[in-house]
């Protein structure tokens, strides 16, 4: 049985755990304000909200595109769609934003700009790039986006008035219905009882299954490892970080100890898809999608990250991630096991990171090439090096010849350049739809060479490189 509550009622329904949130939303209870797009994750024209209970019994809300949303991962949770945020009294305040900034024409992509924009008002934290961001994940093919722009102006020029606002003074300001006082209390009722099915193929947050085989999965069970408390943790032990596979990219920006080491963390995972797939997306899905191009998987290579693998039987092995990819979407991975966790350790004062990203956009875009660089000097030597490259070889490259050229050598222009040689004898770009293979090995020059010059300005110039 899975039970949630949508937008005001109580749902309680027998149907697959796979099954598509949005085609129950939109044909088993016709609230069909979510609107169908791309029904691949690219449009955020399905967008809905999906509320979880947190420690604190308030609800955290997060937009989530319903068309890759098994509907099993809403248990327990609450759901709100445009119907859900209609005020019995005329607009919203971003309904009325929106309307007053004539950012919408047809309309078919403003109930998922809606939605997106009062999931982040429901946000703690507020500012007029977080807004921006909030709508990563929309697209419009009307308006061109100006008046969608003003229109997010003038919400945060509401919002900013009193940051870390309540649910009460949201409903106050016409930000959501007063229903949604009610619902902490709604979903406590089924906490308490909460127990779901997890047999099938393993979900993370289906952004990658669901884009190619939803429909496959829409009579069966699935196994949704993202619900499992004991997956989806993020702590620090000592000097290591450990993130648990079912943690999402939101989570891991979530988790602010981490950008104490990686200050520019935020700038990196904007990079990566939309505000909604990046709440949906997990680091076990990242990496046993196993895309040569996977942000999360370059991320942590350059980590010289290790996994955490179970298996059915209480077993367990852990491995280097470097060693975790063999060819071209083959993995270290038999039936039945299950990545747990992904573990690496914190960079010291020494230790310098950077990554990079090159895609045709610059949001909601997967790489054309992407690369990570982690490294140690030690008395102006290359104490220890590692470097990762997306989109040059069938695999997550972790480049290991490159890295053992360098270590132990003076930083150097010279030494980085000969270096380069060496990188270029390790790739093996193909030509496709991100890039020629000769434009992909002048990308991964520029971000190598960009990581050095990003990261030691004053020993790299940029003029010594030839
Ligand atoms: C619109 C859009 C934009 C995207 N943009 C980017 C981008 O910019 N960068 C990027 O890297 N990716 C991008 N992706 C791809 C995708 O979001 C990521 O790869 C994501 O991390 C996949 O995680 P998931 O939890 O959604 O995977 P799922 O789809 O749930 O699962 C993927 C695979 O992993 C398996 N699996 C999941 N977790 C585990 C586990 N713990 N143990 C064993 N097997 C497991 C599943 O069985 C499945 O085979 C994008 C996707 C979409 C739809
Ligand atoms: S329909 Fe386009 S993101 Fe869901
Ligand atoms: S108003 Fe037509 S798609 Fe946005």
């Amino acid at each position: 049985m899975i039970e949630f509550i949508l937008n005001k009622e109580h749902i309680k329904t027998e149907i697959p755990s796979g099954s598509i949130l949005l085609d129950f939303i939109r044909q088993k209870k016709h609230l069909t304000g979510t609107k169908i797009g791309c029904r691949e994750g690219d449009c955020g024209a399905c967008t809905v909200l999906s509320g979880s209970l947190n420690t604190e019994g308030k609800v955290d809300y997060k937009a989530i595109t319903s068309c890759l949303t098994p509907i099993a991962s809403v248990h327990g949770k609450h759901v709100v769609t445009i119907e859900g945020l209609n005020l019995t009294d005329g607009l919203t305040t971003v309904q009325n934003a929106i309307k007053e900034n004539n950012a919408t024409q047809c309309g078919f992509c403003t109930p998922g700009f809606v939605v997106s924009l009062t999931g982040y008002a429901l946000n703690k934290n507020i500012s007029i790039t977080g807004i921006k961001d909030s709508i990563s994940g929309n697209i419009c093919r009307c308006t061109g986006y100006k008046s969608i722009e003003k229109a997010t102006e003038d919400i945060t020029s509401i919002l900013v008035e009193k940051n870390n606002h309540s649910t009460k003074w949201l409903i106050e300001r016409k930000f959501v219905p007063e229903y949604f006082t009610e619902i902490p209390g709604k979903l406590f009722d089924i906490k308490a009882k909460m127990k779901i099915n997890s047999k099938g193929t393993i979900v993370g947050g289906g952004t990658d299954l669901y884009v190619t085989r939803a429909n496959k999965f829409q009579e069966l069970d699935v196994d949704l490892i993202s619900e499992n408390d004991n997956i989806n943790k993020i702590f620090i032990n000592k000097n290591t970080c450990i993130i648990g596979a079912g943690a999402t990219v939101s989570d891991i920006l979530n988790f602010t100890r981490l950008h104490d080491y990686f200050p520019e963390l935020e700038n990196y995972f904007k990079l990566i898809s939309s505000k909604q797939i990046r709440n949906m997306a997990t680091v076990g899905g990242n990496l046993v999608n196993a895309s040569p191009i996977a942000d999360l998987a370059i991320f942590f290579l350059a980590l010289n990250s290790k996994i955490n693998i179970n298996d059915k039987q209480g077993g367990n092995r852990i491995i280097f991630l470097k060693d975790f990819f063999k060819g071209y979407k083959s993995i270290d991975i038999n039936d039945g096991e299950i990545i747990q966790e992904i573990t690496f350790e914190l960079p010291e004062d020494d230790q310098y990171f950077n990554f990079e990203k090159v895609s045709k956009r610059t949001h909601l875009d997967i790489a054309s090439v992407n690369s990570a660089m982690n490294i140690s000097i030690k008395k102006k030597l290359i104490n220890d090096i590692y470097l990762s490259a997306g989109g040059v070889s069938p695999i997550p490259l972790f480049l290991k010849n490159t890295c053992s050229f360098l270590k132990g050598k003076v930083l150097s222009s010279e030494n980085i350049q000969k270096a380069h040689c060496v990188l270029k004898e390790e790739i093996t770009p193909i030509s496709d739809v991100r890039g020629s293979k000769g434009y992909k090995r002048l990308l991964i020059r520029q971000l190598y060479y960009g990581h050095f010059i990003k990261l030691f300005p004053d020993i790299i110039n940029i003029y010594d490189i030839k």
